[in-house]
Parts: C-alpha cells; structure tokens; sequence
C-alpha cells in the first residue's frame, strides 16, 4: 500500500473500498469485513448511503477479531445535501454520522455536493476539526471553479476532493486544480462505476495480458499512479481481493498515455452536476424527517 499525505501531514492510504448502493445492511456489513480481510484500510461511506451502520458495526467485529486497530483504520463519511442548510444542521449532521457509525472520530469528512450553503456547511466542519471529531475534512464533486472560489474563501482549505474519474473522464483540469491548492483528488466510480465497457475493451485487455493482470486492476492502477485515491467497490468476495492487488505492478508512460487516451470528457451519465433536474432531485432528497 502507497499514501498520500494530506495538507494538515495525515496519511490516507491510496486505495480504499467503497460502499455506494450495498443498501442491504448484511450484505454491506459482510462485504466490508471482507475488505478488510483482504487488506483495505480505507472505507468510503456516506450519510445519504444509509449505511453507516453497517460500516461501523464491520468496524467494531474487525477490530473484535484482531485483524486491525481503529488507528489503523480511514474512515471517510459524507455530509448528506439536506443537513448543508445551514450550520446548525450541519453541525448535527456530524454528530449524526458518528453516532451512527458508532465511532468517537471520522478520519475523513466531506460535503458530498456543492449545494445548497455548502459555505455554512463548511464552517461547521472547520470547527469539529478543530475539536478534534474528524481527523481531516474535505469535499466532494467540487468542480475547479467551484473549487477554485471555496479555496479562495474558506479558512481551512478542504484536504481532499472525491470526484468521479477514471479513463473515460479522467479529469485533467480537476487534478490539475487540486494540485494547485494542495487538495488531495481520490476517485469515485474509479472502474467506471458500471457504466461504461472496460472489461471488454481490447487495449486494455492487451495491456492487462502484458501485466499477466485484470483490466480492473490495471485502470485502478493507472489513477494510483496519477496520484489520486481509489475506493472500488464490489459485493463480491473475489473482485474484492482481485482490486486490492495493485502494488506489484507498474505501467509503463506508453501503457499511461494509452489507457488516458479513452476519455470521452463529462458525459453526465450517473451524476448530472450540470442539470438543474438533477440539482433539485438532490437539494430535495430527504434522509431523516
Ligand atoms: N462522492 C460521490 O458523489 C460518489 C458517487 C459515487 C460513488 N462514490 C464512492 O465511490 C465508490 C466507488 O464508486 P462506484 O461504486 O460508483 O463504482 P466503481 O467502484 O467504479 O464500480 C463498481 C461496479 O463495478 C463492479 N466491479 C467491481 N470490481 C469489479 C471487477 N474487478 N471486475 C468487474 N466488475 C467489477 C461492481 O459490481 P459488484 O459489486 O457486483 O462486484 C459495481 O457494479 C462508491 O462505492 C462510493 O463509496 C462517491
């Protein structure tokens, strides 16, 4: 496992396990202890996911059965659209996430959209960083001007940005922004996220069987080495130990430029950031009463 050092010297590990859509808490509950079985530190949840829960009750067997610590553990959480209101929903969202993960900290703590007043948001997180309940706060589907403008505003600069990419948009502009204000980029949907056809692609194939690896492994290996944060996600057993393999391996700048070459640009095929449908859809989406 390689890290990235965030801006206040906290290490995250680069790859991570996501859990977006494992509604069913059993399922969610076994697939994260496998995870964590098979190595993974880092675990991608979120308020809006309504699986907290389950994440924390995967937390606590784990370090129940001895296979890692709390301190060994990356926990990352989001700040759901409808607590984003103001500060004092903010403030008690926070308090909700971790009551409900049962932990007494979050290692990482984002505002999943920049929507709403994610300004108030973001004060309320500033002061439970400095109360020392997360570890390390940051953002989400901040795009680089709206990056850009919070960077600009804000006291204490977000330390990541979980945004999507992976070969079909792989973001150059984003990163390139994220590298300028010192904002760690980690990946959402970094296999795709199901929607696009990477498995069945003949040059990433190719480059796979001259790696004697999966095209999984190889496009989550192709944004470690952009320097961005994975977090895959998988229910099953097998493709979860297969994502983690990405360390004995490198990609050659020949192998880098090929696999960068897919890109298709924003397409908006899961997330619609730029359609005002799609802002309501979020800014209406009820969690809790
Ligand atoms: N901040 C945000 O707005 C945001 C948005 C979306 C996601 N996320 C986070 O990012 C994480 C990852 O994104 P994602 O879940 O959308 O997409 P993803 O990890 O790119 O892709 C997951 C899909 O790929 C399949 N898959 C996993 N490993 C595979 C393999 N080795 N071979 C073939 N198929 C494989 C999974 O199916 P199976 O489960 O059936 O194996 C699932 O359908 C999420 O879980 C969540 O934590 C954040």
């Amino acid at each position: 496992m390689e890290y990235k050092v965030l801006s206040n010297g906290i290490k995250v590990p680069m790859e991570g396990f996501g859990v977006f859509q494992v509604r069913d808490k059993e399922e969610c509950k076994r697939s994260v202890l496998e995870a964590i079985r098979a190595g993974y530190r880092l675990i991608d949840t979120a308020a809006s996911y309504t699986n907290e829960d389950a994440v924390g009750e995967a937390v606590r067997e784990a370090i129940a059965e001895g296979i890692c610590t709390r301190e060994e553990l990356f926990i990352t959480s989001k700040m759901w659209v409808q607590d984003m209101q103001n500060y004092d929903m903010a403030k008690k969202a926070i308090d909700t996430s971790l009551h409900t993960l049962g932990l007494e900290y979050l290692d990482l703590y984002l505002l999943h959209q920049a929507m709403k007043d994610y300004f108030s948001a973001w004060r309320a997180m500033e002061d439970a960083y400095r109360e020392g309940k997360l570890r390390a706060i940051g953002v989400s589907n901040f795009y680089p001007h709206i990056l850009t403008n919070f960077c600009e505003t804000v006291e204490i600069r977000p330390m990541v940005n979980q945004v999507e990419t992976h070969p079909y948009f792989t973001q150059e502009q984003a990163l390139a922004t994220m590298n300028y204000y010192g904002v760690v980029p980690e990946a959402w949907a970094p296999l795709g996220g199901g929607r696009y056809s990477p498995f069945t692609d003949e040059m990433l194939l190719g480059i796979a069987a001259a790696h004697g690896k999966s095209v999984g492994q190889v496009i989550l290996r192709w944004n470690v080495q952009r320097g961005v944060v994975v977090i895959p996600k998988s229910t099953h057993k097998e493709r979860i130990e297969e994502n983690f393999h990405i360390w004995d391996f490198t990609l050659s700048d020949e192998d880098m430029a090929k696999i960068s070459s897919l890109d298709m640009g924003y397409q908006g095929t899961a997330v619609k950031h730029f359609d005002p449908e799609f802002i309501r859809m979020c800014t209406g989406r009820k969690i809790h009463d």
